[in-house]
C-alpha cells in the first residue's frame, strides 16, 4: 500500500505523527508537505493527494487541517474520492468497512496526536467490508459519471 499525506499549517504536527506511524507499519507514503513554519491554503493540498489517490499511483490519502472539515470538503470534489472525517476509531473502521473510504481527514484543533495515531492505525488496517456496501459504494460512483 502506497499512501498520500499532506496538511496545512493547521495540522503540521499530527502529519508528522502519522509519518512515524508509517514507517513503524513499514507502509510508503509520499510526504506532500506542507513546510514547517508555513502558512497556506487546504485545498493547494489536499486536491493533489487526492488526485495522486484518484488516479491510482497512490492507494490511500491521509489529510490534517485545524478541523479536517476543509481538507475534507476539497479532496471529495474529486472524482473517486470517498474522504471520511473521523474523529473517533468506531467511525474508523465503519468508514473503511462500509464506505471504503480512500482518503482519511482529521483535525489537529479537535483531537490530539495519540488519539489521530490510533485512529489511522485503524483506518489503514481495515478492509472494505463488500457485500451489501458494494451497491451503496456503487451509487456514489454512478452518480459521479453522470
Ligand atoms: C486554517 O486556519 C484552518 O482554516 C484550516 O486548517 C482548516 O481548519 C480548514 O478547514
Amino acid at each position: 500500500m502506497k499512501v498520500a499525506i499532506a496538511s496545512d499549517h493547521g495540522g503540521i504536527n499530527i502529519r508528522k505523527e502519522i509519518l512515524q506511524l508509517m514507517e513503524e507499519m513499514n507502509i510508503e507514503y509520499e510526504d506532500m508537505g506542507c513546510e514547517d513554519g508555513c502558512s497556506v491554503d487546504y485545498p493547494d493540498y489536499a486536491i493533489p493527494v487526492a488526485e495522486k489517490v484518484a488516479s491510482g499511483e497512490c492507494d490511500r490519502g491521509i489529510l490534517v487541517c485545524g478541523t479536517g472539515i476543509g481538507m475534507s470538503i476539497a479532496a471529495n470534489k474529486v472524482k473517486g474520492i470517498r474522504c471520511a472525517l473521523v474523529h473517533d476509531v468506531f467511525s474508523a473502521k465503519a468508514t473503511r468497512l462500509h464506505n471504503d473510504s480512500n482518503v482519511l481527514a482529521m483535525g489537529e484543533r479537535v483531537i490530539g496526536p495519540g488519539l489521530a495515531r490510533e485512529i489511522a492505525k485503524v483506518w489503514l488496517e481495515t478492509d472494505f467490508e463488500g457485500g451489501r456496501h458494494e451497491n451503496r459504494v456503487r451509487k456514489i460512483t454512478d452518480y459521479e459519471s453522470r
